[in-house]
């Protein structure tokens, strides 16, 4: 194999965030953008003799990033690569794969939930061999190698074509092609009870799964029509496309319209669910209802003991900051450990290796357990089918039982996107400076009882991550929080998380931005967002 030495120079704004480095695609298919990221992240792992599981998305770019990273890989010494045929692999199959076959790591390929195509988002991120996310120590030491690194190798050749499964390859380095689905299905087997999934499904129940032209259309054909025997085509925008028909594949009631109108007529499906770009958000809805994610990771933390993976009791939940206190309801009556950690799914990954908790979720449509080290879209699709065939309940039904029994945490995030990056800064320094003045002031009727800035130590292993959000805690219990999104490509996003809780006994069937109304006007008040940001309204209400 010839190798090809290339001079680079550093290259701006290649600061990972939350969820790897996250650009344009027109950032990312700059010359030398890529190679100078790749070549970073192999000069801070070595690589050498060492085998990495790569797979992306489909997006638009996913191929030509692929065979980049292959030729890279071979020139730096990489022993061995398993990919997914096609290059595709939803981001918790890649997790699984990293763990099933105890890879050394993994190259995951993905923008999430972000639009794709030449006009869309790319995204590279690095996995180690837990299968979750890289710690922010290694994040920061990429970064650091992005702005000294004076050259990048890669092989003179072509890398083979991935289209078929096999074994290729490339230099002195092995490329073994596997089936992107058949792996993680089976696990799914290993921890929910498909043989009553399959007889509720067999009893009329009806389902429909938008995959929102990503990832997860193969992964649901296969596991809820093949294996699971739901009628063909109750799996809608199945053939991922490399700009997501064009389409923005978010699963929730804006992006997700489609699935909505179709779950909010009478006659319509018994459940209903989606799935982002690249598998690891959900979207749970029944007849004539939505399911908030925090509603949804409190529902599944009361039943996992009903599905197999989970009879023998879960050890603890843990929950982003800014997703509602529901689960830590939960947590209370199971007598189990509630965590609040910063938001990004990196921060659970020493919780679940330490065993300290089983189930996680953040109020973005993330959900997960202990069986990846990501959040996992189809695991929650299939737990919650498990809990609906165990309870021989509806979604509706479930979630009046579960109100009538923990309350009802009203919740809604509000965002404010494309904001001027100073504009959004300056907000967020001011609020951070009058924090000290604002207890026992009152906004629109609301007294603040507590206004701080989240700071998180690791109960695991002491690291600490400070500033990760400012929350405003108000008299009865309703709390605001504001942060800035670490995953935007477009100026900054502001977000506004809101939630009320109202007891067993109170009013359970409010519309929830009409609960949330007054926490909203008052947060708004304190911040000064709309005037400040010029909107009369945030952009996106979920
Ligand atoms: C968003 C979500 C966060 C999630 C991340 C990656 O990050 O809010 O919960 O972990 O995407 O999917 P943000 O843009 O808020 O930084
Ligand atoms: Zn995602």
């Amino acid at each position: 194999m010839q190798i090809k030495t290339r001079a680079t120079r550093p290259i701006e704004g290649q600061k990972p965030g939350t969820s790897g480095l996250r650009k344009t695609t027109e950032v990312f298919s700059r010359p030398d953008f890529l190679q100078n990221y790749v070549q970073a992240i192999f000069n801070t792992i070595e690589p050498a003799g060492r085998t990495y599981i790569v797979g992306g998305d489909g997006r638009y770019f996913n191929d030509i990033a692929i065979a980049k990273i292959l030729r890279m890989a071979a020139a730096n010494g990489v022993k061995k690569i398993i990919v997914g045929r096609g290059g595709l692999l939803s981001t918790p199959a890649a997790s699984h794969l990293i763990r099933k076959y105890g890879t050394d790591g993994g190259f995951i390929l993905s923008a999430s939930h972000n639009p794709g195509g030449p006009k869309g988002d790319f995204g590279l991120k690095y996995n180690t061999e837990t299968g979750g996310p890289a710690a922010e120590a290694i994040t920061d030491a990429i970064h650091a190698e992005t702005q000294t690194l004076t050259e990048y190798h890669i092989a003179q050749e072509d890398a083979p074509e991935i289209t078929e499964e096999g074994t290729f390859t490339l230099g002195n380095m092995t490329i073994e092609v596997v089936d992107p689905v058949a792996d993680y299905a089976d696990l799914m087997e290993t921890l929910i009870d498909f043989d009553a999934i399959r007889d509720l499904i067999s009893r009329g129940f009806t389902l429909r799964f938008d995959a929102m032209h990503a990832v997860t259309g193969p992964y649901a054909v296969e596991i809820l029509e093949r294996r699971l025997g739901a009628k063909h085509g109750s799996v809608v925008n199945r053939r991922p496309s490399p700009d997501f028909g064009g389409g923005h594949p978010d699963p929730n009631p804006v992006w997700a319209k489609d699935l909505v109108d179709h779950m909010m007529v009478p006659d319509g499906p018994d459940f209903g669910a989606a799935s982002d770009g690249d598998g690891d958000r959900n979207m749970i809805m029944g007849q004539g209802i939505y399911v908030t994610p925090s509603d949804s990771l409190a529902v599944i933390a009361a039943n996992a003991h009903l599905a197999p993976g989970y009879a023998d009791g879960i050890a603890g939940i843990a929950r982003s900051m800014p997703t509602s206190a529901a689960a830590d309801r939960v947590a209370e009556a199971l007598g189990i450990a509630a965590h609040q950690t910063p938001t990004g799914w990196k921060f659970f990954g020493t919780l679940l290796d330490a065993g300290q908790v089983t189930i996680c979720g953040e109020e973005s449509a993330g959900t997960g357990s202990s069986h990846v080290r990501e959040k996992d879209g189809l695991w929650a699709v299939l737990l919650w089918l498990n809990i609906i065939a165990a309870r021989g309940q509806s979604v509706q039904q479930i979630m009046e039982d579960h109100w009538g029994r923990f309350g009802r945490t009203y919740y809604s995030r509000h965002d404010y996107e494309a904001v001027d990056s100073d504009i959004a800064g300056t907000i967020m320094d001011d609020l951070r400076a009058a924090l000290e003045t604002l207890p026992g002031k009152s906004f629109a009727g609301l007294t603040v009882t507590e206004a701080r800035d989240f700071d998180y130590t690791d109960p695991v292993d002491g690291s600490t991550a400070t500033s990760q959000g400012i929350i405003l805690g108000f008299e009865g219990g309703a709390r605001a929080v504001l942060r800035l999104s670490g995953t935007g490509t477009q100026g900054a996003t502001i977000r506004l998380y809101l939630e009320n809780h109202e007891k067993p006994t109170g009013n359970l069937r409010q519309d929830p931005q009409k609960a949330l109304e007054r926490v909203a006007r008052a947060a708004d008040q304190i911040a000064d967002l709309e005037k400040r940001t010029g909107r009369s309204a945030p952009d996106v209400v979920t």
